[in-house]
């Protein structure tokens, strides 16, 4: 099939080299020129394992070209997919500036009499889909034109990106047309996963409805975590054995200093939204996020219970900047708001994190922080070392000797990485969340 993408970041740039690596001739259009030459040459926006080499060897075999020119990205495909960002507006409510422009423009390049099916594979609030409908014909002007649109959420995970849009657990698409429907099933069909037709509006609830329920298990164990801490019990133990029941599940019950990145936040956010917006109070979501401010904030109490709230005679070390393992994104990551609140109270740093230094430092500067060339070299001489970002593996280093070199064997976990016996064993004042045994 003939594909265009709409959008080079996460979901347009990976969707696009999927495709283009399943057979299919894609296009992927970006308006950011530098973007669109850096991919040309084979470098990445973003860090994402294998993206590159699937990149470079779509491209090699001509199945792949990235391009800023509209006319020939919207003539080239039967399919266009948009995969625009959709930020959080100033209320909360996401902004789809983007994707009425992208909506606009793919108009006003339509070719006349030649039938295409649109479809947003951006996370947008129900009825976005109507909307797009109308931009597309109002770039469209008099021209008579014949296409259809869909819905297409996207469920892959950073980090793991080119592995889920290859085995996702289940496909959904949303259309009022047959036609389209069918289309994207046959692009689908390639995959090992349930196809969900439905309509539009239920299509683009299910990703919100999907992120929301996962940003609640995520705080729902934190905040057993928190009647944990106050009733001797462990916080591993209590989700182990909740989620060996089936219809729980294991994932997504490990309790942390809270949730991040550029979706969950803002995507629970913006259901909210949606909810007020419908004249119905979600009052759940809104535990759900005020759960999550208040995470980071029970982690550092212990540690303002321990210092005081003037840490400027303090020099710690910081392990992971990232919103999770294996990216180099921080948006809206907690790792990054606790450290500009530890900052705030004087504290020096030292920081390392496997792929988010320079974005971290792009965000955070140099003020009060040094960044270091890897994970040992922040127990050097520092007072106390504190866990962050939840990567594989700042919990295989060797600790019985890296705690030697600090100042004070004192180690914070924010991501329940460690296990308190053997942090006793080596003689560390261990903190985590939720541990039985760990302060
Ligand atoms: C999330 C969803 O998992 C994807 O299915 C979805 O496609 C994506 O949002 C999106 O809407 O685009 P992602 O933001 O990449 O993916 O990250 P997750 O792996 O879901 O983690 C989100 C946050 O929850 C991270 O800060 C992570 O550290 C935290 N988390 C996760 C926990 O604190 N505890 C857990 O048990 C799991």
């Amino acid at each position: 099939m003939k594909i265009t993408i709409i959008g080079t970041g996460y979901v347009g740039l990976v969707s696009g080299a999927v495709f283009a690596d399943w057979g299919h001739e894609v296009v992927c259009l970006d308006i950011d020129e530098e973007k669109i030459k850096k991919i040309k040459e084979g470098v990445m926006p973003i860090y994402e394992e294998g993206l590159e080499e699937l990149v470079t060897r779509v491209q090699d075999n001509g199945s792949f070209k990235a391009t800023t020119n509209y006319k020939m990205a919207v003539e080239h495909g039967e399919l266009i997919f948009i995969c625009v960002g959709t930020p959080s507006a100033q209320s909360g409510a996401a902004d789809l500036n983007y994707v009425y422009q992208a909506a606009e423009t793919i108009g006003k390049y339509l070719p006349e009499n030649e039938y295409k099916i649109i479809i947003t594979k951006s996370t947008v609030p129900v009825g976005t889909n109507n909307s797009v409908k109308k931009h597309v014909n109002k770039g469209a002007g008099d021209k008579k034109v014949d296409f259809d649109v869909a819905s297409n959420p996207e469920f892959l995970r950073e980090g793991n990106a080119i592995y889920d849009a290859n085995n996702t657990d289940r496909v959904v698409i949303g259309s009022s047309s047959e036609k389209a429907l069918g289309v994207l099933e046959e692009l689908y069909s390639k995959l090992d996963a349930p196809i969900v037709k439905t309509d539009l509006a239920s299509a683009e609830l299910i990703k919100y409805a999907a992120n929301a329920f996962l940003a609640t298990k995520i705080s729902f164990i934190n905040e057993i975590a928190q009647i944990c801490e106050r009733t001797g019990a462990d916080v591993k133990s209590v989700s182990h054995g909740m989620g060996l029941d089936n219809r729980i599940g294991p994932k997504f019950l490990n309790a942390s200093i809270g949730y991040g990145g550029s979706c969950f936040p803002k995507d629970v956010e913006a259901l909210y939204r949606t909810s007020s917006a419908n004249f119905y109070d979600f009052r759940l979501l809104r535990g759900v996020m005020d759960a999550n401010e208040r995470q980071k904030f029970y982690f550092l109490e212990k540690l303002f219970e321990k210092y005081g709230t003037n840490l400027s005679n303090l020099t710690f070390g910081i392990l992971g900047t990232a919103f999770k393992n294996d990216t180099d994104d921080v948006r809206k990551s907690p790792a990054i708001e606790v450290i500009r609140i530890l900052r705030g109270s004087g504290l020096r740093m030292k920081i390392f994190d496997p792929a988010a230094m320079e974005t971290a430092q792009e965000v955070l500067g140099n003020d009060y922080l040094e960044y270091m060339d890897s994970a040992a070299d922040v127990f050097e001489g520092t007072d106390a070392v504190v866990i962050l970002t939840e990567w594989k593996e700042f919990a295989t280093l060797d600790y019985e000797a890296l705690v030697k070199k600090m100042k004070s064997k004192v180690v914070f976990d924010g991501r329940n990485l460690l296990e308190p016996e053997d942090m006793k064993d080596m003689g560390v004042e261990y903190y985590a969340i939720g541990r039985s045994e760990a302060g």
